[in-house]
Parts: C-alpha cells; structure tokens; sequence
C-alpha cells in the first residue's frame, strides 16, 4: 500500500498503546468456557469433526500462552454469538489444547500460539489462516463473512432488509447493473472485511425507500453505514470506475464520520493517507455530547480528515504522541501524518475541553493554513552545559541551526532514553566527541523520543547514527543535507574510519587521538608533578603538627 510507508512510526506508537491494553487485566482463561457452543477437538474427533462441519474455525493454543488467554474468553462469546445466530448449523468453534495433542499439532505445523485456521469442508490441507479480529462479535463477523458468497445476490426486499440488519460493519451495494466484474473483484478482495451486495434492476426500484437520499436511477456503488441507511454514500458508475477507483471510494467512505479508534478500526485509520484529528475523551457522556457536532464536522470534511474519539482511559498514552497533556481532558488536536506535524486546540485556554464551534474554527484553521503546529523540544541547553559537554546536544529549537552549518561534518546519534544499546554506546561516544574537539567534525546527539526534529532519513530503531557531510547535497521537503548512515560496529576505531571515508572534510581522527592522547600525557606528568610536591608539603605539615 501506498501510504503505509508514511505512517509506519504512528502505527508503531498506537499499536504499543494499543497492545499494552490488550495485555491488561482483562486476561482471561485460554481454554474456552465448557458451556460455551466452542468444541474441543482431540486426535479422537478431529477428522470426523471436520468432516460433518462445513466450515470451521479452528484454534490451536497452549493454555499458558498469554495471547490465547486474551482470546479465550472471546472466543467463546463469539461461539455462542453464532449459536444464537441463522448461521448455527454452517459455522463451528473449536479448539485444540497443544499440549495434550502433540501430534496433531505438529501434523498442522502449528508454530506459535495461537494459531488460527479457517477450515472448508473437512479439507484440512487447504485451510487458510484466520486474518480477522481478537473480539467476539469481529470473530463472528469475520466467520459468517466466510461463509457467504463474496457478493450476495438477494432475491427480495424482505431478504436484503434481513441481511442488512445483521450488518455492524460499513457495506457494500452495487446497483443496478447485475454484470459487474469490477464490482466482483473488488469483493473478492475485501470480502474479509465488508459484505457486498448486488442489487439487480428491479430490486433496485424497490429500495429507494430505504435510501431516500439516493438517486437511483443511475447505476453505481453505495457504501452504507449500519443503521445510518438515510446517509449512504453514491459513487456513479462510468467508465473511468476502475478496481482502483473503487476500492479508493471504499477507503474513504467506509471510514465513520466520526468513530472511535480501538483495536478494531485502528488499522483503518492507520492505512488513510488523511490526516487524523482526534478527539481525546475521558467518559461516555462527553463523546456523547459532541457526537452530532462531530459527524457534522466529519462530513463537511469527508476525504480531507479522518475525526476519531480515543478513550483516554485506554489510550491516553497516545496523546504524548501528539504532543497533548493527557490529564486536561477532552481535548482536541490533528495530526499530519506525513509530515509528522501536530497541532492543538490550547489545552489552557479549554481545562473542560473545546466547545463545537471552537473545534469547527480550530479545522477550518487548520486547512486554511493558519495553525502552527506544536513543536515538541527539550529546553536550548545552558551556556555552562554548551562548555562543559563534549557532545553536542540538539534539541527541536537548535536543531536546524546548528545541522545548517554546511561547512562541517556532523555525526548524529539519534537515541531514545529507554534504549538499552544508547546507553551502552553513550561512553565511546563521549571519547569520540573528545576526539573531535575543536575541529571541523562536530558529534552530536538527540533524545529523538523528546524532540521533534525533520530527518531526511526513515529511523527504524535506535541509536541511529548519520553523518551530514559538509556541503552535502540538500533534501528538498525537510532542507537538511542528505545523511550518510553508519551501519558498522558501534566501535570508536569504526567511528573515527567512517568519517574520515565519508566525511567531505576527511578528517583524519586517528592523528587528533595521538595529539589527544600526547596532551593528556604531558598534563597527567604534570599533574603527578604537582601532586607529588603537594605531599610533601604536606608531610612537612604533619611534620609540624606532630610538634
Ligand atoms: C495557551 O494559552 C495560554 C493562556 O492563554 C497561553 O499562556 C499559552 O502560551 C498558550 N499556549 C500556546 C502553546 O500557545
Ligand atoms: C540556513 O542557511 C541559509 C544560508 O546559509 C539561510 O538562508 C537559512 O535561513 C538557514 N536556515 C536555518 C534554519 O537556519
Ligand atoms: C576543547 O577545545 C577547546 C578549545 O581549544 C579547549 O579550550 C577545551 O579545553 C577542549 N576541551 C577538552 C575537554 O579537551
């Protein structure tokens, strides 16, 4: 995907946020509740199991594993969700406890726990893996997806009202025109993820009580929120409609106007290249009493701006990324996922959270290009610790200024405080700042997790390290030279080689180090000297004071 790229550092930090919930109190047992509809499946009964059952869900576990006793609990709901359900008789639970079926285990090259297969018609060969949600009303969703033709093709109102009812994700309607190979291809695609409809001409007439926003006359596609039937979406078939264009309308239109991000829908926001405002709430009751004015805002804004709520109590960690204080609750900010840049509606100003009308202004703001986005930094350091520091340390307010001398070599270690293999490095890097004293290489640091600072280069993992090279060539969408990175051993001698290769300067570390070295000789002699004179000074005291 495109934009995937783009976001992979947000990503990282909401899925943290987002996994450090999901491993919280909630665990339950990994094996499911024995009153529960799920079936235990042993080497006795698997074949033949597998056989009388159409379609079945199978869950490979341990019940120690700490992710299957997350599932447990949810997969027994989700169990009983299909008991209850028209699908009771196509679709079946079960699960295999690995550490009394071995053998089975390993005939299915289980390699980790849990493992989840979709099973047809007892063909255990061509089983696919499970893709869907971890909760119960997803996991049956995602089944009774499986069990239905990729699009369905009712044959009366009365059906496509029954269907539609059990939706409790968007979905999908193509109209008027029952050939549609896009249409097909498009569903098989995203079966997992909506169900599609195909509506022939005369069912088409029918329907239009059910959308009276809707022309439909035309042919084309409509995505449908559940219960928000009035407010679907049309996109008009022509022939420039291609798989793409299709699948683009469905991305966008498929996002809520205004929805919450939880484990669920988080990868849907994730994978939008819009950017995300988000609406950080601490109850039910004051995302209730903003709901209508956000829908309202999503819609004016619809292909420009996701608007999501996220539960503070679950995920007020995210708000650090956005630069937000979590403790003044509701508040409000965007963030512009592709450049990184974050701004807020001012937490001060609004203790209770922003009103309807200051959050609209604060948008239209934003797209008119007023905002100024909030810049994370660490305080400028001191003229004392500028002295007393070999390193040079950036923060967001330096940072430019000082990576815009283009007559150095600069050598960044980008870091994290809670890095294990930064803190082990922070010494040599120490000694290699000594080094380079008072030369043309500069060798810098910055806490990357507490500045926000451009980097013409994708970080993945820390420490980081990248050697601007004086007059190197400029990037052009961040204006900071285009970096060198240093992937060999984190070790002084490599240090010192790799800047004088790939330095512009070709500073020769190695000859600073034996001047280094030769200085520090001479002043310790000196120092012995002086010492040595100071005992006996000393001595010439105690001398006296035995006296
Ligand atoms: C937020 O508002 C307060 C009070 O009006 C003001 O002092 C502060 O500078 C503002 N913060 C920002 C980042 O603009
Ligand atoms: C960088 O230097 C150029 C000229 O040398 C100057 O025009 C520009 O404003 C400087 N940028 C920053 C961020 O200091
Ligand atoms: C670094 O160089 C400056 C300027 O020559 C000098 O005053 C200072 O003592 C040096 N620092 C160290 C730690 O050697």
């Amino acid at each position: 995907m495109q934009f995937w790229k783009l976001s992979t550092k947000v990503l990282a930090t909401l899925l943290a946020v987002v996994s450090v919930q999901a491993s919280g109190p909630s665990d339950g047992d990994a094996i499911a509740d024995p009153n529960s509809a799920v079936v235990k499946l042993t080497s006795d009964n698997f074949a033949s199991f597998l056989e009388e059952n159409p379609l079945v869900l199978t869950e490979f576990f341990a019940p120690w594993c700490g992710y299957c006793k997350m599932l447990g609990p949810e997969y027994s709901k989700a169990a009983d969700i299909l008991k209850d359900s028209p699908h009771n008789d196509k679709i079946k639970l079960a699960q295999i406890d690995c550490t009394e079926e071995e053998a089975l285990c390993m005939e299915h090259e289980i390699k980790g726990y849990p493992s989840l297969k979709v099973i047809r018609d007892g063909n255990n060969k061509n089983a696919e893996d499970y893709q869907g949600p971890r909760e119960a009303q997803g996991i049956a969703d995602y089944m009774i997806k499986q069990s239905l033709p990729a699009v369905q093709l009712p044959t009366s109102l009365e059906e496509f009202e029954t269907l539609i009812k059990e939706q409790t994700q968007p979905f999908i309607i193509s109209i008027g025109d029952e050939i549609n190979e896009i249409f097909d291809k498009v569903a098989g695609q995203k079966r997992k993820d909506y169900s599609f409809y195909k509506l022939g001409k005369d069912l088409t007439k029918q329907v239009g009580k059910l959308f009276p926003s809707i022309d439909l006359k035309k042919a084309g596609y409509l995505v449908v929120h559940p219960n928000q039937l009035a407010d679907a979406i049309k996109l008009d078939s022509d022939k420039s409609i291609d798989v793409d264009k299709l699948l683009e309308f469905i991305n966008v239109e498929t996002v809520p106007y205004f929805g919450d991000i939880d484990r669920n829908t988080y990868m849907k926001y994730m994978t939008s290249p819009l950017p995300i405002a988000y609406y950080f709430y601490k109850t039910p009751e004051q995302k209730e009493a903003i709901s209508k004015d956000l829908i309202k805002l999503g819609k004016k804004y619809r292909g420009k701006l996701n608007i999501a709520g996220l539960d503070a109590n679950l995920y007020g960690r995210h708000a650090e990324t956005v630069n937000m204080d979590p403790e003044i609750l509701p508040f409000f900010s965007i963030h512009h996922i592709n450049d990184n840049k974050k701004y807020g509606i001012n937490q001060t100003e609004y203790p209770e959270g922003p009103s309807a009308e200051v959050i609209e202004k604060f948008v239209d703001d934003y797209f008119n290009d007023k905002l100024k986005p909030i810049i994370k930094s660490e305080p400028l350091p001191t003229e004392e610790e500028i002295k007393s520091q070999q390193v040079t340390k950036l923060v967001a307010h330096n940072y430019n200024e000082i990576l815009n001398d283009s007559s150095k070599d600069i050598f960044v270690k980008y870091y994290a405080p809670w890095c294990g293999h930064c803190k082990k490095l922070a010494p040599t890097w120490e000694e290699l700042a000594e080094i380079y004293n008072d030369s043309n290489v500069v060798i810098a640091d910055v806490d990357h997790t507490n500045n926000d600072v451009d980097v013409p280069y994708e970080i993945q993992g820390y420490p980081t390290l990248l050697l601007f090279p004086a007059n190197g060539e400029v990037d052009e969408k961040t204006g900071i030279r285009k970096p060198i990175v240093f992937e060999g051993q984190r070790e002084l001698g490599s240090f010192v080689d790799f800047i004088k290769d790939k330095g512009s300067l070709k500073v020769d570390g190695v000859v600073l180090q034996k001047r280094l070295q030769e200085e520090k000789e001479k002043k310790e002699v000196k120092e012995e000297t002086e010492e040595k004179e100071e005992t006996e000074e000393k001595e010439e005291v105690a001398d006296h004071d035995e006296l």
